[in-house]
């Protein structure tokens, strides 16, 4: 693999006290390129800008997929990974649907491995501290034609984070805009998913909700996404969660959570639930916890939502699921707890030194 190391460090100019999630980026990043059919020139380089045709299919017709994951370092300095081989995965089952051509899994990791070390400085110890990894595909072709390019640059950037939320957050429940529909892109992490939720997301936002739920584009009754998370309810003694389907993201910390709960005996439903069914539990008091899970949250209570402009309030709970499922997860994460399920990833230090 090519390397071209920077030749000034960028670190001492980032307050790492007072991050914005995703605004600073580390000193280096990965790059490969799609041409003739095949990938080709993987190298790691100086973090910089990139020169694209201004016909780039990308800019067009929205070509393009993301990863979320994240590199964690514990008191010894190691660093780790949380199950980057399921983001891997999900990958490349987001860019066939796009119609983007399957990235080597040799790359990948070797890509990876080569820029954490690198940018190891980057990754700062302590819980809530960690380093947010993104690769992302897109199609690089010069030329208008709505057809699928045959020209790629797959990148993997990375940027020093905190927690994405300052506190728990309030929630609307879409009665109009989706997220997904059958048979669309809603399993996948196409860039477009995103983009089609900021609109509705400022107007949830000018009421006062931080985030939407997503509900179900055929009849808006059942509860599937909340902003960029997948969504948990606890009622009585159960976490439900939507199935996974064409429309709901195969999310990461959502497999995590549901795994734990088997593994630790906590009754978890995975099936479709109803907004009349959450606003029954709610006025009977068995709605205990609503919370969100993703990479960049990890785990996000969900404090309130609105429902055709009637706010429901969560009443605080005492013993929270969200918070004890949540430092499971990051116990595993930091390298301090135990990880029954080898989800933990420790990153080798590389040979090529920097
Ligand atoms: C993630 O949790 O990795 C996400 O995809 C959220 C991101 C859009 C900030």
């Amino acid at each position: 693999m090519e390397i071209i190391k920077s030749n000034k460090s960028r670190i001492s100019k980032v307050d790492f006290s007072n991050l914005t999630f995703g605004e600073e980026f580390t000193d280096h990043m990965f790059t490969c390129d799609y041409i003739d059919g095949k990938w080709i020139n993987p190298k790691i380089v100086p973090y910089k800008k990139l020169k694209m045709d201004p016909s780039s299919s990308v800019l067009h017709y929205g070509q393009s997929v993301f990863e979320g994951m994240k590199a964690y370092k514990d008191s010894n300095g190691e660093v780790f990974m949380f199950r980057p081989e399921e983001n891997f995965k999900r990958l490349n089952i987001s860019a066939k649907r796009l119609s983007i051509p399957e990235f080597p899994k040799k790359y990948f990791f070797e890509g990876l491995e080569i820029l954490l070390n690198f940018d190891r400085e980057w990754i700062i110890p302590g819980i809530g501290n960690s380093l947010y990894i993104r690769p992302f595909v897109f199609a690089n072709q010069a030329g208008v034609q709505a057809s699928p390019a045959n020209k790629y640059k797959f990148l993997i950037i990375c940027t020093p984070v905190k927690a994405y939320y300052s506190e728990n957050v309030n929630v609307l429940i879409s009665e109009k805009y989706s997220r997904a529909a059958n048979g669309g892109v809603g399993f996948a992490k196409a860039a477009g998913n995103y983009a089609a939720q900021f609109y509705p997301t400022s107007l949830a936002q000018k009421k006062g909700y931080e985030q939407i739920i997503w509900t179900d584009a055929n009849n808006h009754e059942y509860l599937e996404e909340a902003g960029t998370m997948n969504i948990f309810f606890r009622i009585g003694n159960n976490l439900i969660t939507a199935p996974n389907n064409d429309r709901i993201l195969d999310g990461v910390t959502r497999k995590s959570v549901i795994d734990l709960c088997r593994y630790l005996n906590i009754n978890i439903e995975i099936r479709p639930i109803s907004i009349k069914e959450l606003i029954s539990a709610h006025n009977d008091k068995s709605l205990k916890e609503i919370f969100g899970s993703g990479t960049a949250v990890v785990i996000l209570p969900i404090k309130s939502f609105n429902y055709k402009n009637i706010h429901y309030n969560l009443i605080e709970n005492k013993d929270p699921q969200s918070e004890f499922l949540k430092k499971k997860i990051m116990d595993i994460q930091y390298n301090i707890g135990e990880d029954p399920f080898n989800w933990r990833y420790k990153v080798p230090k590389s040979t090529f030194s920097k």
